[in-house]
């Protein structure tokens, strides 16, 4: 994925790229690295860790520079090494590049230039050795990085600086790059959070853009040198919120703030989700898209908006080639995106270009919610925790407004969504959470772990192991809890332990299943709103008529918290994950 950011202007752009860098960390953690002009031409310094102990460590802080660009790297091409960190360098070391995407004909590129010394395994490294080709043979550095972007193959963003010269030249192709204009310079970034402090006036660029900034002002062109004419828009959220507020990490800070949340749903303007429900009723099948997480919200949409006699499905975005030849012209998709960056999403958009698109999205300056016709904000806030809590159960909750407002029941939405606001404080008491930490001390131990459920209850089990393998690295996996006897009940044996969560729809049938895991000498942690013989650990979640399984939801997100913490894991930066996936 990769975090971009560069600042050139009459201003020191270090102070300004260290504090933006820290907040793109999001997008990747395995190495980080800058690249500065000084009197003795461009100076590179670069390290694997985390973006603080890079700074620390070169003490970038105190280094001073007008023209300046920084990288964290989340790898794809070539493992995390120094070598392999951004920024990447030519033979000469007098350019430097630093990149977000995939040079997918990098191998054959690498071929063309066998004259070069490639002394990383990132297809970056191209990159840098054409602009290097294209410069020996004269003409300018944007010339020479529309000669790199031509060669190019795969959604790649770029940045190359030229030693002794004071411009940064940006490419936009596939992965996202904003322009930022201050006063005294300007930025360009992966994402507005990183530079939102210092200005609110943007330029969202566009595929194929050449972008050019020196100390004194920025220029942008397309492909075929004609002056783009983007408006500028002005940035409405606010970003600066990035303590944790006496929590010792995101995660948990982002879980406690969902019932304040919650209650301000309540008291929120619904006119955008009554728009949007008459745009359901005038459709023949829902496509309900996301990813990871926001792939469980499809799910938990699609479920609840067929129970309400509405013909709903839930794709992931990677499928949606598969099933483009039953999309008709008159089906609606709903895109689940908190980051509204995410590749998989953004590359199926020409897919359904004819189509009408609501959003349920948490960024308001994302790409997604320039691309959607009808975008619902959840207003969340900034989501700092790399695992997605706090977007989950918003989402969740307005697509469930959504399903029940399109079907004629507003009215019951409304009473439901308010018994959650009310009733979810008897889920943040003594015993709730001694009984968490009761079945989290067990599950420390424990290699792996199954989430049953059956129905909307699979779909919170599909969600509880995902965020239990995020962030605490525990083996778990989630299974309809009525297919478990058809075959992994065979995993069953004494002490393995099931994560079983159990509504009052699904009691009954639930019950009877996991008395098959009982006799096989199974355990099970039982997240219910009843006790039960079955359950070894219960934990009371309280109900609230439609809304019920967001109490569930928010049982496992401290289950696995209490988990990742216990096994000495920071959960806000769990390895090989990014917050947002920029990368097919
Ligand atoms: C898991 C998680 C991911 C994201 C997924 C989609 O905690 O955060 O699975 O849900 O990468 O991201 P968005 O919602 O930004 O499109």
């Amino acid at each position: 994925m990769c975090g971009i950011i560069a600042y050139n202007g009459r201003d020191d752009a270090m102070p300004y790229l260290v504090d933006g860098i820290r907040n793109l960390e999001y997008r990747g953690y395995d190495s980080c690295g800058c690249a500065f002009q000084s009197t003795n031409g461009i100076q590179v310094r670069k390290d694997v860790g985390r973006v603080d102990d890079v700074i620390r460590k070169y003490q970038l802080d105190g280094e001073h520079s007008n023209t300046a660009m920084f990288h964290t790297r989340w790898a794809t091409n070539g493992p995390v090494s120094v070598k392999n960190a951004h920024p990447i360098s030519d033979c000469t070391g007098e350019i430097a590049v630093v990149h977000n995407g995939i040079v997918e004909n990098w191998a054959e590129l690498k071929e063309s230039l066998s004259m070069h010394k490639f002394r990383s395994d990132t297809d970056t490294e191209v990159i840098a050795h054409i602009v290097e080709d294209r410069l020996n043979k004269g003409g300018t550095l944007r010339e020479a990085a529309k000669y790199a972007y031509k060669n190019i193959k795969g959604a790649s963003s770029f940045l190359v600086m030229k030693s002794g010269s004071d411009e940064i030249v940006a490419v936009k192709h596939g992965s996202p790059l904003v322009l930022g204009l201050s006063k005294n310079g300007h930025f360009i970034s992966s994402d507005i959070p990183s530079f939102s402090a210092y200005t609110n006036k943007v330029i969202y660029l566009h595929d194929g853009d050449l972008v050019s900034i020196t100390k004194s002002g920025y220029s942008i062109m397309n492909m075929a040198h004609v002056k783009a004419a983007h408006k500028i828009s002005y940035i409405k959220t606010d970003y600066t919120e990035n303590d944790r507020s006496g929590f010792k990490h995101f995660m948990i800070k982002e879980i406690m703030e969902q019932p304040r949340l919650i209650k301000q749903i309540v008291k929120s303007d619904i006119s955008a989700l009554e728009k949007s429900a008459s745009v359901l009723n005038q459709s023949k099948t829902v496509y309900l898209v996301g990813a990871g997480t926001s792939f469980h919200v499809a799910l938990i949409g699609a479920h609840n908006m067929r129970l309400n006699g509405i013909n709903a499905i839930a794709i992931q975005p990677q499928d949606a080639k598969d099933y483009s030849k039953v999309f008709k012209k008159d089906d609606v998709f709903i895109i689940v995106s908190q980051s509204g960056e995410t590749a998989d999403i953004i590359s199926m958009l020409p897919l359904i270009k004819e189509n009408k698109k609501l959003g349920i999205l948490n960024s308001a300056e994302s790409t997604l919610a320039r691309a959607v016709d009808i975008p619902i904000f959840i207003n969340a806030g900034h989501e700092k925790g790399v695992a997605a809590t706090k977007t989950f159960t918003l989402s969740s909750i307005y697509l469930v407004l959504l399903s029940m407002f399109a079907s004629g029941n507003k009215e019951a939405a409304l009473r439901d969504l308010r018994l959650l606001s009310l009733n979810i404080y008897n889920l943040f008491v003594p015993s709730v959470l001694s009984s968490v930490s009761k079945a989290a001390s067990i599950l420390k131990k424990k290699t792996d772990v199954f989430y049953l459920g059956k129905g909307l209850d699979y779909a919170i089990a599909l969600e509880g192991a995902l965020k239990m393998k995020e962030v605490s690295y525990l083996h778990a996996e989630a299974i309809d809890t009525a297919t478990f006897r058809h075959g992994p009940l065979a995993l069953i044996s004494n002490g393995a332990f099931a994560v079983s969560i159990v509504s009052r729809e699904t009691k009954q049938d639930a019950i009877r299943n996991l008395r098959e895991v009982k006799a096989r000498k199974g355990k099970i942690i039982g997240i219910s709103y009843e006790n039960s013989d079955v359950f070894d650990i219960f934990i009371k979640v309280p109900e609230a008529g439609n809304f019920s399984f967001i109490q569930q939801a928010i049982v496992t997100q401290l289950l696995s918290y209490k988990v990742s913490v216990l096994r000495g894991i920071d959960p806000d930066h769990p390895r090989n994950l990014a917050k947002s996936v920029t990368v097919k």
